[in-house]
């Protein structure tokens, strides 16, 4: 691996840069001294600059006027990436934001390092898109199309699972066999990986695309968007017999990625249409404040903090009944969310996540009580739900959990330097 490398973990909800310092990874504080960085961007009204990471949160929840993105790696291979749209008073491509986004966080780590980085080693997961080997090919190119248009001359990928498991084992987290759960924001990816005399081999990895941002589009299908008149009916314009309510508005309202493209004139009027023949008034006027003051992300931001809140209930230590807070639609609107309610919710999903693991170990010819260790990476394995599946699936492992947000961009950066010629590290794709 050539000398200027930069490990980067560019993720569906958060990021990270890191280089290796002798042999000791170095987190680059890329986001004002934090070292990891929500994968967010601000476009601001007024024409001025884009913003990242924290800054562009921080100008959505101020209420600036602009146009906020985020999870855009869940469009990676499709055709919406490379399609033109009006975004910050300008014609430019998702592609084109992609590209930016990495080019700011090249360009702060070039400078905090005083390095140049003609090379960057980034973590990929292992399918893109599940079940799909053209689009996941696709995906990658892509994301390589933006790296190389944000100034980089080479561009390895290595699976987001295997780094956490070269990050794992320089930890010594390992017995003889490890099982690394990795769940973020936009996939569910597993390496099993096998210590060996000097170094580690490993046996298999699996992926599927599903992660935090799923739970949050069926929480917010299940508990949120009913009070905007999701499910409910509209009165024929001519004629008797009630309609269904048209379903994509609100599939779009609780996707992350698919929410700055609903503020468009179109919609708007379609919605304006609806609300005249809609049979619930107060749902439809809800969704028109929604959309007239673009509260979109306001919105799944409430959803992702609902299912966080709700999934920190316990038996042993219930506390309140977690809510998701509505306010800024209308005053004192704040649906409950449980942590029953929750696990139903998410239940076909914990069902994937299981077949998956059980999947990886297949693939790998190992039976499920050979497995002497889980390590739980990624914001989506502190679901209680995960932790309960992988113990259903090896229940003789012990089961710990590494840095959710850093174990990735750890084990990338060890990953750029030489590996002892011995053992059998997982290989930059
Ligand atoms: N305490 C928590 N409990 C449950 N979920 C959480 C918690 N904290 C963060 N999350 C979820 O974790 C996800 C982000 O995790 P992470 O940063 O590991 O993803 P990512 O690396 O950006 O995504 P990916 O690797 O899939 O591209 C989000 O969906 C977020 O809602
Ligand atoms: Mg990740």
């Amino acid at each position: 691996m050539p000398r200027k490398t930069l490990a980067m973990d560019f993720g569906t909800s958060n990021s990270a840069a890191a280089i290796l310092v002798g042999d000791t990874p170095m987190r680059i504080a890329v986001d004002d001294g934090y070292d990891t960085l929500p994968t967010a961007v601000f476009f601001p009204s007024d024409g001025t600059d884009m913003q990242i990471g924290r800054a562009a949160s921080k100008a959505l929840i101020d209420g600036h006027e602009g146009r906020y993105m985020r999870a855009l790696k869940n469009v990676l291979g499709t055709s919406l990436f490379n399609e033109s749209k009006l975004v910050g008073g300008k014609r430019q491509t998702l592609s084109d934001i992609v590209t930016a986004f990495i080019a700011m966080v090249k360009h702060r780590a070039e400078i905090t390092t005083g390095e140049t980085f003609t090379h960057v080693l980034s973590g990929r997961p292992v399918h893109f898109h599940t079940s799909d080997p053209t689009r996941d090919a696709r995906a990658q190119s892509d994301l390589r199309a933006c790296y190389l248009a944000a100034g980089f001359e080479q561009v390895t990928f290595m699976f987001e699972p295997e780094a956490a498991a070269l990050a794992s084992y320089q930890h010594g987290q390992i017995g003889k066999i490890g099982l690394i759960v990795d769940i973020g924001g936009g996939t569910s990816d597993f390496s099993l990986f096998q210590r060996q005399d000097q170094g580690f081999e490993i046996l298999a990895s699996h992926g599927i695309r599903l992660g935090g941002t799923d739970f949050d589009h069926a929480v917010s299908m299940k508990h949120v968007m009913p009070l905007l008149g999701h499910g409910g009916t509209l009165r024929r314009e001519f004629g008797d017999g009630l309609l269904p309510v048209p379903k994509a508005i609100y599939n779009d309202l609780a996707t992350w990625a698919k929410i700055p493209f609903l503020y468009s004139h179109k919609t708007r009027l379609a919605t304006a249409q609806m609300a005249q023949l809609a049979v619930d008034q107060k749902a439809f006027a809800r969704l028109q404040t929604l959309l007239d003051f673009e509260l979109g992300h306001e919105l799944a931001f409430a959803v992702e903090r609902g299912k966080i809140a709700a999934n920190s209930e316990t038996d042993t230590a219930p506390v309140q009944p977690a809510t998701i807070p509505m306010g800024f639609v209308e005053p004192g609107l704040a649906p409950a969310l449980t942590k029953a309610s929750l696990d139903l919710t998410l239940q076909g999903f914990r069902n994937h996540l299981g077949t998956a693991a059980k999947e990886t170990l297949r693939l790998a010819g190992v039976p499920e009580n050979a497995v002497s260790n889980v390590i739980l990476v990624g914001g989506s394995s502190l679901m209680q739900m995960v932790a309960a599946e992988m113990r259903l699936i090896c229940p003789l492992a012990n089961q710990s959990y590494s840095d959710a947000f850093t174990a990735v961009i750890d084990g990338l950066a060890r990953a750029t330097a030489p590996l002892p010629a011995k053992s059998s590290p997982p290989g930059p794709l």
